[in-house]
């Protein structure tokens, strides 16, 4: 299968609620444009408390009711190699942003972006939900939800990017 075309990186603080949410909802998307060869995506933590944890129970619960399964990722923490593999790099708040900025070798900078930029709402960030209600985990993925659609149209009119013709794409199915 030849290497994406693409690599996007979603990125909170824990890797636990918010970057692995909006990793699985990009994810979804992705596969059901039929781009899952040429769109990889990922997701980490400014923070290290996680690192190997399942996301957060809720979070996981939240994403489940809506068809997502987040239960095969695991938190992990950005890494300096992650500013030169990736294309985007899509910060969950402002926090994050800073802290990638500070990081980030200054040719890599305009691959970092809040992720709610491709959202059409009047929120600026994706909200922590880590002390919140249910509620605050349906927010997320409301919030996600939506920019991941506007991000999703970006990177294919950046790239330029169709799904390949069935002939030739690695066939997962057994025939009978
Ligand atoms: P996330 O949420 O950044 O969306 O994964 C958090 C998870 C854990 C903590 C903070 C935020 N924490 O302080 O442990």
């Amino acid at each position: 299968m030849p290497a994406p075309r693409v690599r996007v990186l979603m990125v909170c603080l824990g890797n636990i609620c918010r970057s692995p949410s909006a990793h699985g909802v990009f994810e979804a998307l992705v596969a059901r444009a039929g781009l899952g060869d040429q769109i990889a995506v990922d997701s980490a933590g400014t923070g290290d408390w996680h690192i190997g944890a399942s996301p957060d129970r809720r979070a996981q619960a939240a994403a489940l009711k809506r068809g997502y399964d987040l239960s095969n990722q695991r938190a992990r923490q950005v890494s300096d190699t992650d500013f030169e593999r990736f294309d985007y790099l899509l910060a969950m708040d402002r926090t994050n942003l800073k802290d990638l900025r500070a990081r980030c070798p200054q040719a890599h900078r305009n691959k970092l972006h809040l992720l709610l930029e491709f959202a059409d709402t009047s929120h600026e960030a994706v909200p922590d939900p880590y002390y919140s209600g249910e509620e605050g985990f349906e927010l997320v993925l409301d919030l996600v939800e939506t920019a991941c659609a506007g991000l999703l149209a970006h990177v294919r009119a950046e790239h330029d990017l169709q799904p390949r013709p069935a002939s030739t794409q690695v066939s997962t199915q057994i025939s009978t």
